[in-house]
């Protein structure tokens, strides 16, 4: 692919000292095609290793001007885990903001309309209201614009869907999903940075509304658990009941909602196999491996 860009041009990075943006600002670094300004609420207090850092908060719209003055890109991320978060409004503001800054090519990080690929039976609303922002960056005018998708994290399974002490002892997982079912798509989500990078780099291929998913692993969670296993771990997975899930902790029901959508739809909702090939033709290459992943961040404990 050839490279017309120029390290004069500036990207906006949201989100910049979190999983998603992170995974940007070390790609766009490493890439030298662009300066980074990484953005965040408290601009004192991370260590982001950028050429700018700068403040913008999406709840402080009129932070925003400042945030992407001069930007030819912007990548955004909205946080739906962090109380208070209203996505739509967030997107919404920055997408204005960055119209009257001039900005050329807007790329969103989205996910899947459960709602629309189930027919309303699944609701899921950090997977809906996401893709409900589409259209609002579609419709914007901007010169380029990108849809990135993100996977579950490999990072969920030492967070917060790691192993849990199980009844008879082992350590593992009692979920409301069939692990015989390949349905998870997976990946190590820094790597979503190389297909932001490779999208803002080459716009012509990338910057057309192309939905561009970071997949590393296609899997059912026995093949997780078949994977960290062979590594050495002992883990268990068993189905339980949804209604027994939903009452075990608060948000439970969600959680429970997005495994039964990823059981009757997988977790992208569509056959992606295209969509997923130009991803990692955009990146550069292929994204890691649950394998690779696990082999460094879920080490086997020494008895
Ligand atoms: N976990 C998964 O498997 C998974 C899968 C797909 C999608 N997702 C989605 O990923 C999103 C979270 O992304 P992440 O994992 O990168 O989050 P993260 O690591 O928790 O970081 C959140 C980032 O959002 C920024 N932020 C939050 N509120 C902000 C505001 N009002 N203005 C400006 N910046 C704000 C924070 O910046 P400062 O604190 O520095 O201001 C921080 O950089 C969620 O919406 C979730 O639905 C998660």
């Amino acid at each position: 692919m050839s490279t017309a860009v120029s390290k004069e041009k500036l990207i906006a990075v949201i989100g910049a000292t979190g999983l998603q943006g992170g995974g940007v600002v070390r790609a766009l670094e490493a890439g030298r095609h662009f300066k980074v300004r990484a953005l965040t609420r408290n601009p004192g207090k991370h260590r982001v290793v950028a050429d700018e850092v700068v403040e913008a908060d999406l709840d402080r719209p009129e932070t925003l001007k400042a945030a992407f003055a001069g930007a030819h890109g912007v990548f955004l991320v909205t946080n739906f885990w962090e109380e208070g978060t209203d996505e739509r409004k967030q997107a919404t503001a920055a997408v204005r903001a960055a119209k009257d800054a001039g900005v050329k090519h807007f790329i969103w990080s989205t996910l899947p309309n459960v709602e629309a690929i189930s027919g309303g039976k699944f609701h899921v609303p950090h997977f809906t209201g996401k893709a409900k922002i589409d259209p609002i960056v579609k419709e914007a005018g901007f010169l380029h614009h990108t849809f990135v998708i993100a996977p579950m994290y490999y990072q969920t399974l030492v967070g917060a869907l790691a192993p849990q002490k199980q009844a008879d002892g082992s350590l593992g997982w009692a979920l409301p999903l069939d692990p015989a079912v390949r349905c998870i798509h997976m990946g190590e989500i820094s790597e979503l940075g190389n297909i932001v990078a490779g999208a803002f780099a080459h716009p012509d291929e990338a910057g057309n509304g192309e939905y561009l998913p970071l997949v590393g692993d296609f899997v059912s969670f026995n093949e997780i658990v078949d994977i960290l296993n062979r590594q050495g771990h002992h883990f268990t997975v068993r189905q339980i009941p949804t209604k027994e899930y939903a009452a075990l902790f608060p948000g439970a029901v969600e959680v429970a909602e997005t495994f039964g959508y990823f059981q009757a739809h997988t977790y992208l909702g569509s056959d992606s196999y295209d969509r997923v090939a130009r991803a990692n033709k955009i990146a550069g290459g292929q994204p890691s491996k649950l394998s690779t992943w696990a082999r460094v961040n879920m080490p086997v404990e020494a008895p």
